[in-house]
């Protein structure tokens, strides 16, 4: 497997303005301030501690990619993101070795654009990698 290196810890939240203060209490920093993600209607802020990037994720509608898993794990990190030296060596040898594409490469406009795929375990549940 090609090395990878987290990104950041995925964590749904249903108040991100109020997470978002809620972190910064505990000595987190806001790196980015709270995007839109108009794809997958969620608004998207990036904090920082210790060298961990947080993204808090929340559902802007009903119809946002994360309403489902919303309901039914509450407040809570749900995935974690990779980087690889050779992202598409590191799609292709991660779906060889069990994990499922969940959606399409897509675009991440909190993340200046760069692409990223969701991939599912039965082992380990949702990563998701970056392409670019
Ligand atoms: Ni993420």
């Amino acid at each position: 497997m090609s090395t990878l290196k987290i990104h950041h810890i995925g964590y749904l939240v249903k108040k991100i303005e109020k997470a978002k203060q809620t972190f910064e209490t505990l000595g987190y920093v806001t790196k980015q301030d709270t995007v839109y993600d108009e794809i997958r209607k969620v608004h998207i802020c990036f904090l920082q501690k210790d060298g961990y990037c947080i993204e808090l994720v929340s559902p802007a509608s009903e119809d946002s990619v994360v309403s489902g898993l919303m309901k039914k794990l509450k407040n809570s990190p749900y995935h974690i993101c990779y980087e690889a030296a050779d992202p598409e060596a590191a799609y292709r040898e991660l779906t060889a070795d069990g994990f499922t594409a969940i959606d399409t490469p897509t675009p991440a406009p909190a993340l200046d654009g760069r692409r990223v795929v969701f991939l599912m375990s039965p082992v380990i549940g949702i990563i998701e990698l970056l392409l670019d």
